[in-house]
Formats: C-alpha cells, sequence, structure tokens
C-alpha cells in the first residue's frame, strides 16, 4: 500500500482546508508564531496539512521537511510551501514511518496531529528515532480536559469525533505520551481555544516545548 492511500480522507481534508482559514484568524497564527519562535536547523514537520505554519519559520532556519499522507492537503502544503520564505520541502509519509535516516534532524513539530495519528506511540517513537540527541520537540495540540467532567464529556464525544473529524480524538492525555516517549517536557502552556462552539470537545489545548532525552 503506497503511503497516499493509508491516509484518504477527502472530505475532511477540503473542510480542513477552508475551517481552518477561521481558526486562524480567531487567534491560531499567534499559536503557530509562538509555536516555532526561535527553531534552527533540519526541521521535520509532521502530518504538516494545508502548510499553515510554514509561513512562521525562522528566516534562517536551514530546511523544514514536512511529511503530509493525504493526497489533498500536501497538494495544498506545496502551494503554501512555493509562498514560504524558508526552504520547505513537501513529501508524502507517515509519522509511523518517518523517510529520514536515524539523529538526522535538529527538531520535530507535531501541530494539530497527535490527535489523530492511530497510535501516539508509535509516532512518538519514530519522531524520537529521527531527532538527534538533545534536539528539540515543538508541539501545539488539543487534548484531554483537566476536569472530570469535561472528560467525560469528551469520552462521550469520541465515539463518532474521529468519524467527522479524519480520525482526530477529543480525549488523549498527549504531553503524559510525550514523556513517556523519551521526550522531557521543558516548558507547556495549557489554555482554552475553540473558534466556533461546535469545537467546544477540543477547546483544552497545549504549547510547549520537549528535549529528546
Ligand atoms: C488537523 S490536521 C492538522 C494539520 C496541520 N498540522 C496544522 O497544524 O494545521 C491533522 C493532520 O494530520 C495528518 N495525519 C493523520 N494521520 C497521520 C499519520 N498517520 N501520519 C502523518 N500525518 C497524519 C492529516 O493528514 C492532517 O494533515
Amino acid at each position: 500500500m503506497s503511503t497516499s492511500d493509508a491516509v484518504r480522507n477527502p472530505l475532511f481534508a477540503r473542510l480542513y482546508h477552508r475551517v481552518s482559514a477561521l481558526a486562524e484568524d480567531a487567534g491560531q497564527r499567534e499559536h503557530r508564531r509562538e509555536l516555532l519562535a526561535g527553531l534552527a536547523g533540519r526541521v521535520v514537520e509532521v502530518g504538516a496539512g494545508n502548510g499553515l505554519n510554514f509561513r512562521h519559520y525562522p528566516a534562517d532556519i536551514e530546511e523544514v521537511i514536512a511529511v503530509e499522507p493525504e493526497a489533498y492537503l500536501r497538494a495544498r502544503a506545496r502551494e503554501a510551501a512555493s509562498r514560504a520564505r524558508v526552504t520547505v520541502r513537501v513529501v508524502d509519509g507517515l509519522a509511523e514511518r518517518l523517510p529520514l535516516d536515524d539523529g538526522s534532524i535538529d527538531a520535530g513539530v507535531f501541530s494539530l496531529v497527535l490527535c489523530s495519528v492511530p497510535s501516539q506511540l508509535a509516532a512518538l517513537a519514530e519522531l524520537r528515532r529521527v531527532v538527534r540527541p538533545g534536539g528539540e520537540l515543538r508541539f501545539y495540540e488539543h487534548v484531554r480536559g483537566e476536569g472530570a467532567t469535561f472528560a467525560r464529556f469528551q469520552r462521550a464525544a469520541d465515539v463518532v469525533w474521529p468519524c467527522i473529524a479524519g480520525g482526530c480524538h477529543t480525549h488523549r492525555d498527549t504531553p503524559r505520551a510525550i514523556e513517556g516517549a523519551g521526550f522531557e517536557i521543558e516548558t507547556c502552556r495549557r489554555f482554552s481555544f475553540a473558534p466556533c462552539s461546535a469545537l467546544a470537545p477540543i477547546k483544552p489545548h497545549v504549547l510547549g516545548r520537549a528535549r529528546r532525552a
């Protein structure tokens, strides 16, 4: 099976391309800037979607390798890459099987992706393989809420949410998975963000940095 066949979400991809523009105007653009500030060297962005991060990479970065398995989003990412001020190479690939050598990367970026991969464990282990010792992981993800009532609401939402949102899950404890995969979290800012009420189940967010142990 080719990588492109592994993630096929043509309807969700088109919806995401439209809705993500609204989220940018509601504050997501600022989150992306914060996520990528100060990055350097060779960076892999896993599940780059339609490339909304590309314009926010620091100008002196060496190269961004943007891995995106979904064909429609990958095409939109290539358009965004052609407008970026840094070199962005958009490639087909999966979080679980990155087309990169061991320890060949200075930093990895997960941005609204660890909710959607089939296994966070597999995706994080693969990122750890390609990032050099002492390298960075930058993350911006929506996550399980801290209150028990809200977490129950998210568990209920997860019965249908993945079917309508391209495999996305609302109820994942992503910071815990990051630490469990051999990254030391250095900063992790928690905040609420939902550009519209339909996105209430994915309101709790984290944004931070971790170091590959
Ligand atoms: C919600 S979108 C986020 C896109 C982008 N990272 C952003 O910040 O806007 C989730 C992305 O994860 C990608 N994705 C889903 N499963 C994946 C996998 N196994 N490996 C890599 N990317 C995956 C989807 O194709 C989609 O582009």
